[in-house]
């Protein structure tokens, strides 16, 4: 499903260029569990960012399935993330001045999904996640928990074939954060391929396979 060839990403300030990702060599399978592990700065994030098309590489090849991600247009990338990934953020990322059930419908409205069928998937959602007396709620009237459920709704609301998780137990009690990542687990028995970056060995323990990541590059540990 992912292929990642000699991936580096640097940043320049002036003459001088900052690497974040050196050479890195990744292949995912389609419905794998993959944990990213590594220290603050390592470049985890700026890994998903790009394994999420959100960031793009400096160099390097990027096969997203058979699509050359490394060519294509900013505008070919955000309608292979919006068509399959899920992206899931440590601080949730909702958009405070939408409620519960507009949060959930931003996706869908990106992939101009028919209004009957926008209704039905986002009472889906509510129903799955016990949110729904909670529809009409904004984010800052939510528990971290329930902001990081309704995040998690909304990744998978498209049925997206990865989910991108960074960090995503790391702003959550011990019971909320149990409960996302039983989720993650769940929906990777379905089927989904789950990349997440975690501190947690716990949280690790949930995935199949663990690479680490130390000043941009992937190392044996
Ligand atoms: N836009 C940017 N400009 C310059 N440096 C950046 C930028 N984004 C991230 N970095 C640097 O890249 C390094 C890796 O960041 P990040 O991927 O967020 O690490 P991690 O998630 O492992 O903590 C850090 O040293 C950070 O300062
Ligand atoms: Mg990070």
């Amino acid at each position: 499903m992912i292929k990642m060839k000699e991936i580096t990403k640097f940043y320049s300030t002036g003459f001088v260029k900052t690497f974040v990702l050196r050479n890195i060599n990744l292949n995912v399978e389609e419905g794998e569990f993959l944990t990213i592990m590594g220290p603050s700065g390592a470049g985890k994030s700026t890994l998903l960012h790009i394994l999420g098309m959100l960031d793009s590489p400096s160099s390097g090849d990027y096969f997203f399935y058979d699509k050359p991600a490394h060519r294509l247009s900013e505008r070919q990338l955000s309608d292979l993330h919006k068509n399959h990934i899920g992206f899931v953020f440590q601080s949730y990322h909702l958009i405070d001045d939408l409620t519960v059930y507009e949060n959930l419908e931003t996706p869908l409205l990106y992939k101009k999904v028919k209004g009957s069928e926008r209704k039905g998937k986002i009472a889906e959602m509510l129903d799955r996640f016990n949110m729904v007396a909670k529809k009409k709620l904004f984010p800052n009237q939510l528990s971290g928990g329930q902001q990081q459920k309704v995040a998690v709704a909304r990744a998978i609301i498209i049925n997206p074939k990865l989910i991108l998780a960074d960090e995503p137990t790391g702003n959550l009690n011990t019971k909320e954060g149990t409960e996302v990542m039983d989720l993650l687990k769940e929906l990777n028995e379905s089927g989904t391929t789950i990349i997440q970056v975690t501190h947690s060995e716990k949280n690790a323990s949930y995935g199949a396979r663990i690479i680490n990541l130390v000043d941009g590059w992937i190392v044996d540990k």
